[in-house]
């Protein structure tokens, strides 16, 4: 590698680093619209809606002690980017009957944000975990 093509390689991971960040920020302020039902981090409880750690790889309707819907708990989905962002651009349209009553985020940025924010908590609600 040339000089130059190092600096090049090293300024984009920075740019990349910098806009994850970035992401994450502005995925904590999106998540407020969340707060009212949902919880993340060490302390999270089950509330109106499931805890939200560990979101990324679990299948749905499976957090232990939440009451889900019959809709939520047989909808046979696993949370990955594509179907998580499907559920919260419309989630009675992609998951009919059920309870969660939340008109949706049609941004696509926004749910990236959302997204980088929430793959933040391991299931045990520690970040990086
Ligand atoms: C008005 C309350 C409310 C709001 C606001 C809300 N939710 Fe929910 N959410 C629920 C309820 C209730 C359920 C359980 C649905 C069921 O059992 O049918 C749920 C379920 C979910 C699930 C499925 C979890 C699982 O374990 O299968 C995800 C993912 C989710 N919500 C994400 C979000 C996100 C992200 C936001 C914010 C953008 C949000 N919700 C806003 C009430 C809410």
């Amino acid at each position: 590698m040339t000089f130059r093509s190092s600096l090049l390689a090293v300024s984009l991971i920075l740019f990349a680093t910098d806009a994850m960040a970035q992401d994450v920020a502005a995925g904590e302020k999106s998540f407020n619209k969340c707060r009212a039902c949902h919880q993340v981090g060490e302390t999270a409880k089950n509330t109106v809606g499931p805890i939200l750690n560990g979101l990324f790889g679990r299948k749905s309707g499976t957090v232990a002690g939440y009451n889900y819907s019959e809709a939520n708990k047989s909808s046979g989905l696993t949370w990955d980017d594509a179907v998580f962002t499907d559920y919260i651009k419309d989630p009675k349209g992609k998951m009919p009957g059920t309870k969660m009553s939340f008109a949706g985020i049609k941004n696509e940025q926004e749910i990236k944000d959302l997204t980088a924010f929430l793959k933040q908590f391991g299931a045990d609600g520690k970040k990086g975990g």
